[in-house]
């Protein structure tokens, strides 16, 4: 029996690349912009959508015979805002990039694009799928208008069946008009996301038509897994065929398979199926060991395959208890999470997925366990990122409304995300403070709500809600009660809602300037101390303490993870990105970090600031913050006792040291063990250092690694006040796509002209982006620095 298994299963993988083919048409766009309110600089666009025939294009660079040798070529992601210039008359929130209203000729862009499809089967379908673009998009194939999509967030399918010639070169051609902004945000322009290319037979599972559930038994022994599938025929006879489950392990065992026979798809017909499996002795799903399955579902009739899909799915246990808190496998878990918004220094909101996985490992690193998607259904490997690295989601919809818009925009995040094993609840909105609190409100969320039980049963709503104490209007009726800010409101709303599972969904929101320890108006920086913080927000330590004493307030989401473009809160102009970050926009770790380290994870941390590179201060008091998860930390400077001091949980530890140039050393005492920190005056830089994240990348042209960049001195030490300018050249085949440096008031372009890569270092640090060409070798890549020692860094590309 088990051979016999063994043969048909490898019978369907020999065929399975026939069946269905997803190919990922990121390569080679051509790009141009086009202009928001005068047709004759947006290539004669007049509307043409509203035309079905192809000749109504002529003149327009819709057209398949337009003349695009003149654009430049571009691969996705692609964000034409981040190579805007800084310009302080725009918008403020969306980080001074010149787009919108009075900036038209910025704020439309087109792409073409022609791909050979493969000869395919006379009868396959073809579709096209756009993961996001920011946004109002329009497109085209060949010449046939296909639809518009308003939503920057939302990802959408195209059937282009009718309009493609198979074997054959074809045209996509799409508008976006960034002109109108959907958040307070940065928010990018142009396709920042993948577009996939979909082959699959006349008869198919549905694009959202796998959906996988599990539900463990008490004693977690096993697990019952249920598959939900839908077909759809275009054939105008009946198919009558079978659909096969497997549920394999990570190295491709079998651990559990059904057949669900005579399958009857009717001629144009849909048809459910509904398949459940026992999986024994399952592993779980957690944040800790992220174990997912691979489930195979195939779709056979007359022993042909007609399509396969393959979906990872994990397996776990959330309990929300409103008394104990949140449990994860019966274990209960704090929500240690951040909020983040989707740019990164360099690139803006075009991410490799590599990139999405640098990101979510720097804040596992911290102790981080969830992320909340914050305010928008984000891209696809983002999730994929927290799926394989274990982070908990918050996967949320861009706004809270049951109009028809935002209806379709809810549904097609929960269809195209509820496989996904990090996901944990689904988030309705944020702060929409014209209706949280009103009956509108309340109907909305139950209407929202409603139909999240239809399309998934398994997870609860929350929203991120603003209005403290009050108990009317979403509040009333969402699952779980998000908290943002107004931690006064907690003990109260508890009293009143005590049948309510509570948490943050926005806590903290210290802002800091990394690196900075003397407030500067000029710059518009703060201090790198967990101090300072908007009126509706808290400290770090507030907010965490608070949720540290309760057992029934399941933890938060800091606002946020990592810095982000716009949103200057408390300043403007210079500055062009938030304060918010834990990190800030390359990743790099601010002062705040240790607190959460510290309490976040078991690793023996101990941290100390600021730096000691004071010169022109000799004798003027310093604040020495320490971070640590120590019992107890003595400090001395230059091999004199400043003191030892009882570290309080949770908290932080300051000594007032008058500055005096040389070592400041702390020892931190921890369970009878011992560890050490020494911050020392550096000499000026001498070197330039590398610091690459990862020294292999795939020779596929998308994979690539983050180099980041230091200075050190004479005795090697990191120089952390440099603001060295920092050149870039590099050999091989491969590409600089952006660089950073953190620095929230800096203008210096995030992109530079090839052969001209550069930044200046902010505080000591700065960073470049790395993409793999597609042939392998090393690439080499060189940092120079006036008056400094090279760098070089070589990195594999296999
Ligand atoms: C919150 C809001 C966030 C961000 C933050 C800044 O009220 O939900 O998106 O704007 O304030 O403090």
């Amino acid at each position: 029996m088990k051979t016999l298994f063994l043969l048909l299963a490898f019978s369907f993988l020999s065929i399975a690349s026939s069946a269905r083919e997803a190919i990922c048409l990121d390569k080679e766009w051509k790009f141009h912009k086009g202009h928001a309110v005068n047709n004759s600089y947006d290539f004669n666009y007049r509307g043409s959508r509203l035309y079905g025939k192809t000749a109504e294009n002529y003149g327009t660079c819709i057209n398949p015979k337009f003349d695009d040798s003149g654009w430049e070529v571009v691969n996705l992601p692609h964000d034409w805002a981040v190579e805007l210039p800084f310009e302080k008359h725009s918008d403020m929130s969306h980080g001074y990039k010149p787009l919108g209203a009075y900036f038209p000729a910025n704020s439309v862009g087109w792409y073409r694009k022609t791909f050979t499809l493969p000869e395919c089967g006379t009868t396959d379908r073809v579709s096209l799928t756009f993961d996001g673009i920011f946004r109002n998009s329009q497109v085209w194939v060949n010449n046939f208008y296909l639809g518009d999509n308003f939503s920057g967030y939302t990802s959408f399918t195209y059937d282009i069946t009718d309009f493609v010639h198979k074997g054959e070169d074809n045209l996509i051609v799409v508008r976006v008009d960034a002109s109108q902004i959907e958040g307070w945000f940065y928010e990018g322009a142009g396709i920042y996301r993948h577009v996939w290319l979909n082959i699959y037979d006349d008869v198919h599972f549905l694009e959202h038509g796998v959906f996988v559930t599990s539900e463990l038994n008490d004693d977690m022994s096993s697990a019952r897994v249920k598959v939900e599938t839908e077909v759809e025929s275009w054939r105008s006879s009946d198919v009558v065929g079978e659909i096969h489950a497997y549920i394999k392990s990570r190295n491709e065992k079998v651990m559990a398979e059904a057949i669900s026979r005579d399958v009857k798809i009717e001629a144009n017909g849909r048809c459910s199926t509904d398949i459940t499996m026992v999986l024994d002795a399952p592993q779980l799903w957690d944040v800790d060991s992220p174990y997912m399955y691979r489930l195979e579902t195939v779709l056979l009739s007359g022993g042909k395959e007609l399509d396969r899909r393959v979906v990872k799915f994990g397996v776990k246990d959330v309990v929300f208890d409103k008394d104990r808190g949140l449990f994860l496998n019966g274990k209960p878990l704090k929500i240690k999470g951040v909020c983040c918004h989707q740019d990164h220094a360099g690139v803006g909101s075009a991410l490799p997925d590599f990139l999405q996985y640098y990101r979510v490992a720097l804040l596992k690193e911290m102790g981080a366990n969830a992320y909340r998607c914050s305010h928008n259904p984000p891209t696809p490997e983002l999730l994929d990122a927290c799926d394989s690295l274990g982070l908990l989601v918050v996967d949320e919809t861009r706004l809270t409304n049951s109009g028809r818009e935002y209806m379709e925009q809810w549904e097609s995040l929960i269809l195209r995300d509820r496989n996904h094993p990090s996901i944990f609840m689904w988030s309705i909105g944020n702060e929409e403070e014209t209706l949280q609190s009103q009956a509108a409100g309340r109907n909305i969320a139950s209407t929202m709500m409603r139909r999240l039980r239809q399309l998934d049963p398994t997870r609860p709503a929350t929203y991120g809600a603003n209005n403290g104490a009050v108990t009317e209007g979403i509040n009333e009726v969402i699952d779980i009660r998000g908290f943002n800010y107004n931690l006064g409101g907690v003990d109260p709303y508890r009293k009143a809602r005590p049948d309510q599972p509570m948490y943050g969904s926005e806590v903290g929101s210290t802002v800091t300037t990394r690196g900075i320890y003397q407030a500067d108006s000029v710059m518009n920086y703060l201090t790198d101390y967990d101090e300072n913080f908007p009126p509706w927000a808290s400290t770090a330590e507030t907010w965490w303490t608070m949720a540290s004493e309760r057992d029934w307030f399941m933890g938060g989401f800091v606002w946020t993870g990592f810095d982000y473009r716009g949103e200057p809160t408390p300043h403007r102009w210079p500055n062009i990105n938030s304060h918010f970050g834990i990190m800030d926009v390359c990743g790099f770790p601010k002062n705040v970090y240790w607190y959460y380290r510290s309490w976040w994870t078991d690793d023996d941390v101990l941290n100390v600031a600021p730096h000691w590179n004071h010169a022109g201060r000799e004798g003027q008091i310093i604040r020495v913050w320490v971070n640590t998860n120590a019992d107890e930390v003595s400090l001395s400077l230059n091999g004199k006792s400043l003191g030892r001091k009882k570290m309080p949980r949770n908290g932080h530890l300051l000594w007032e040291v008058p500055y005096k140039e040389g070592k400041l050393k702390a020892v931190a005492f921890k369970e009878g063990r011992k560890f050490e920190k020494t911050v020392e005056t550096t000499g000026p830089a001498v070197s330039v250092a590398l610091v690459p994240y990862k020294t292999v990348v795939l020779a596929d042209g998308t994979d690539g690694t983050v180099v980041n960049v230091e200075v050190k001195d004479s005795k090697g030490r990191h120089v952390p006040d440099a603001q060295n300018l920092i050149r870039f050249s590099l050999e091989g085949d491969a590409r600089i796509i952006g660089v950073g440096n953190g620095d929230p008031s800096c203008h210096e372009p995030d992109k530079c002209n090839e052969g001209e890569w550069q930044r200046s270092l902010f505080n000591g640090r700065c960073q470049i982006i790395l993409q793999a060409g597609t042939h392998q070798g090393d690439i080499v890549l060189t940092a120079t620095s006036e008056g400094l020692k090279d760098a070089m860094v070589t990195i594999r590309q296999m």
